[in-house]
């Protein structure tokens, strides 16, 4: 029926990691085995919009086009809307803008599901608050989690078997300076996914023994560099922590290695940059592309060194 007319919208940004999420302790759940922490990246990200459908079968739309039922972002678009919908079994219609510039091959996993969370939230009325909004969206994406809220975010793991405890929380610290590029290197579509990658890692992997002690120590610098807007300090963790992330997925069998021969050319050229003297850092997730990390007054000069970085390449989370 159509009588409420009802209908809701909610955006959720993207987000990128400074302390690594890498490898879960139960799958079903996404409940992490270590805790991370993040920063949001403003206005990109996706913006989400579930109406009733009267064609009288779910429809799902991404960045304007009918997606097929069977496709794979639909049947998990689907999946997750019936976690909350079981007893309600309106067809809907749910579109899924993005507005990550595609060219920086950013994934759009966290913010897609985040923003879809807070739009059942509204089209169900549940009238959830945010932290719970942020364990339920994580069980569609781990980072999805994150992405519930704008600045530095942490997500603890938690302790909960059912995992309520396991959300997002937004950290009490602005970084007016703080930038981001989101340098795209390479293009084609990662054969692991990120959950395929963890469970590798988890099983294979002798050196992610190491790796849990290690991103609890990085998440607590990371925090104090924040608060002392060190970007001395949280580059070289945050580099450090992704670096290391990435010679667990190395160690595992087989081998894991999200990096082209593009990636590793731009890691020399960011490492040259540095060497001149600009505190200029890299971070990297499940592929192969790059995210730098520097301040507003270094600008100029990370611009100068990478050319291919557009206006829209170039994030200041606080606006
Ligand atoms: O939550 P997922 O499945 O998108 O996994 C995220 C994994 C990394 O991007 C590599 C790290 C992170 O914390 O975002």
């Amino acid at each position: 029926s159509t009588q409420l007319g009802t209908a809701a919208e909610a955006f959720a940004p993207s987000n990128i990691a400074l302390c690594k999420y890498w490898g879960k302790r139960e799958a079903e759940l996404n409940l992490p085995i270590n805790g991370s922490l993040s920063i949001s990246l403003g206005e990109l990200g996706s913006r989400t919009s579930i109406v009733e459908s009267d064609s009288g079968s779910d429809q799902v739309y991404l960045n304007d086009k009918l997606i097929e039922p069977t496709d794979r972002f639909a049947t998990k678009v689907i999946s997750f809307l019936n976690l909350f919908r079981r007893e309600l079994q309106q067809p809907v219609v749910i579109k899924t803008v993005n507005n990550i510039p595609t060219a920086a091959g950013l994934a759009s996993s966290a913010s897609g599901f985040a923003a879809l969370m807070l739009a059942i939230n509204d089209f169900y009325r549940f009238g959830l608050g945010n932290e719970v909004l942020s364990a339920f969206a994580r069980m569609g994406s781990g980072s999805a989690s994150r992405s519930v809220f704008q600045g530095f975010v942490e997500w603890q793991k938690g302790l909960r078997e059912d995992g309520m405890d396991s959300c997002a929380q937004r950290l009490d610290l602005e970084w007016q300076g703080f930038r981001i590029g989101l340098l795209k290197v390479a293009t084609g579509a990662k054969k692991v996914d990120s959950r395929a990658g963890m469970q590798r890692t988890v099983e294979s992997a002798p050196l992610y023994q190491a790796w849990p002690e290690q991103a609890a120590k990085d998440l607590q610098t990371i925090k104090r560099a924040i608060e002392d807007k060190d970007i001395e300090l949280l580059g070289q963790t945050a580099e450090q922590n992704a670096l290391s992330m990435h010679a667990t997925m190395i160690g595992s069998w087989p081998p894991l290695l999200y990096w082209q021969p593009e990636s590793v050319a731009a890691m020399h050229r960011v490492w040259e940059l540095r060497a001149l003297g600009v505190p200029v850092y890299l971070t990297m997730d499940a592929g192969p592309n790059l995210k730098l990390l520097f301040t507003a007054e270094y600008e100029a000069q990370v611009r100068d060194a990478f050319p291919e970085l557009t206006d829209l390449d170039l994030v200041a989370p606080f606006g």
